[in-house]
């Protein structure tokens, strides 16, 4: 069969693996090579076992595999075929330098470009698809404009896709961003783009605007949400001190239609890899420019999200009789929020190396996500075990700690749950997900998030 035009990705991660597949389903006429340095990655792309865990992910990616969706770990070879390549490597922050711990590390972006450069045999548009600071497009084009034989055209096409909901958000999503340069050619190289997502995406959804708004309003969209998330859970704070019910509240002000009710759930904390990531990115941007203010401003949010999750663990320590130490904990979730196997900045990695530090023994129940967590727990002291099993986890466990929303902690029998824990049984709800009353009345001690506890402890 052939093809209308070839589109390459470099980077196989959470963001390209999924979007690119997307893009290949909704758009046969397309060819989607999908390329990366990491060749176990590709490997398991290719295989019936994917990298990414993601509903739906599977099904579309069986679907159009070897059809018009292709893994590979030959770079040049995609460069080479494609017309528009799409850059979705990683921008982690900057653990070296200038900027450590605040500044995006753009070393893997500028390599793609130098990759591009110097594979190119032809015109080339590269989009953006990598969280990116404000001007980083400008720093790619410095890269490309050094060829004397072809034109280069930088599009910023930020992704918005959520992990566990990313195959409807990119099937479904709120607006598909565009932006570049406002000269003939810039609008060109859009309009390219715009007609790949037409294929699918409702014209008025596809929204154009000048690159440097497009790179901007990434960085602002995450901020706004992660702002939210620090919001409630200082409230949620509050709430316990008070006696008031954080859910209320959210219930309450989520019905000011200026607020909206989206994106108020009190947590244990944020996690994810883009929330921390692009708020420290905005932090330093802002800085960079002399705006300390606006800087501090932003940097509140994640301080909140950093207190929220110690908090959790200060309060485990002072309700279980001051200490943990050799006490079982059975932790139910790792990854950093439902339906993924992402554990990157989950909330579960501070907590579970705070317990260790108090000398509990910690057991992990995940259904996705335990592969990633004892790589991050690598070389951590202290006793962790995996289980896929609740029931085995709580066996003479002191306390539960549910740190991810996972369905099948609501599914489970709390009955048989609590026969199999050493009492006091405690329960910490870090995502109120539980029936409290219902663990209250079978006889658990009971720490929900922002409201008041529920203890069969008297006081003297
Ligand atoms: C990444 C960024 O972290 C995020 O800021 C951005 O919005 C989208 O891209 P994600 O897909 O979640 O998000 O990252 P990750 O899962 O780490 O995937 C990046 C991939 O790029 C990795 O598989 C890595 O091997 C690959 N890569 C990295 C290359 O192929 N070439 C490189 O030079 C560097
Ligand atoms: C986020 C953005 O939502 C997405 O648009 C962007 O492209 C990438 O970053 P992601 O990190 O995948 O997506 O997941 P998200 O659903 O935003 O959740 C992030 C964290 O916030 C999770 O740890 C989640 O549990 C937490 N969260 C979310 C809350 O604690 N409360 C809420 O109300 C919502």
């Amino acid at each position: 069969m052939s093809f209308k035009e070839t589109i390459a990705c470099i980077g196989a991660g959470y963001v390209g693996g999924p979007t690119m597949s997307v893009i290949a389903y909704k758009c046969p006429q397309y060819k989607v090579i999908v390329v990366d340095i990491n060749e176990e990655r590709i490997r398991r792309w290719n295989s019936d076992l994917l990298p990414v865990y993601e509903p739906g992910l599977d099904e579309i990616v069986k679907e159009v595999r070897g059809k018009n969706l292709f893994f590979s770990t030959d770079i040049e070879a995609a460069i080479k075929e494609a017309n528009i390549i799409f850059v979705s490597v990683n921008t982690p922050t900057k653990e070296y330098g200038e900027g450590k711990g605040m500044a995006p590390d753009l070393r893997y972006l500028e390599s793609s470009a130098r990759q591009i450069l110097k594979y190119a045999n032809g015109d080339k548009i590269v989009v953006e698809k990598s969280t990116v600071p404000v001007r980083a497009a400008e720093e790619i084009k410095r890269v490309l404009s050094v060829s004397e034989k072809y034109h280069f055209e930088v599009l910023s096409n930020p992704e918005f896709l959520a992990e566990g909901s990313a195959i409807n958000d990119l099937l479904f999503p709120d607006r598909v961003l565009i932006g570049s340069e406002e000269t003939p050619q810039g609008i060109k190289a859009r309009e390219k783009l715009v007609e790949i997502y037409a294929n699918w995406v409702p014209r008025e959804k596809i929204i154009t605007s000048n690159i440097w708004s497009s790179e901007l309003s990434k960085l602002a969209s995450n901020a706004f949400l992660a702002q939210r998330i620090s919001s409630i859970n200082a409230l949620s704070a509050l709430c316990e001190k008070v006696g008031a019910d954080i859910e209320e509240v959210s219930k309450n002000i989520g019905l000011d239609n200026r607020i909206g009710n989206k994106f108020l759930k009190a947590s244990v904390g944020f996690g994810g890899s883009c929330f921390k990531k692009d708020i420290l990115n905005l932090v330093y941007i802002c800085k960079t420019y002399g705006l300390n203010e606006v800087a501090d401003y932003w940097l509140k949010v994640v301080e909140i999200n950093e207190y929220q999750k110690n908090r959790f663990v200060t309060n485990m320590i002072r309700e279980m009789l001051s200490t943990l130490a050799d006490k079982k904990i059975a932790v139910f979730g790792f990854a950093f929020k439902a339906n993924t196997n992402d554990t990157r900045e989950s909330a579960a990695i501070t907590v579970v190396k705070k317990l260790l530090e108090e000398k509990a023994i910690v057991t992990i129940v995940d259904p996705k996500a335990l592969e990633n967590a004892k790589k991050d727990l690598e070389g951590v002291k202290g006793i962790v075990n995996y289980t896929e099993d609740p029931y085995e986890a709580v066996k003479d466990a002191d306390a539960i700690a549910v740190l991810t929303e996972w369905d099948v902690f609501k599914q489970i029998d709390y009955e048989k749950i609590y026969s199999l824990m050493r009492k006091p049984s405690f329960v910490f709800d870090g995502r109120n997900i539980l029936d409290h009353k219902l663990l209250y009345s079978i006889g658990f001690n009971v720490y929900p998030i922002g409201k008041p506890p529920l203890t069969h402890f008297k006081k003297i």
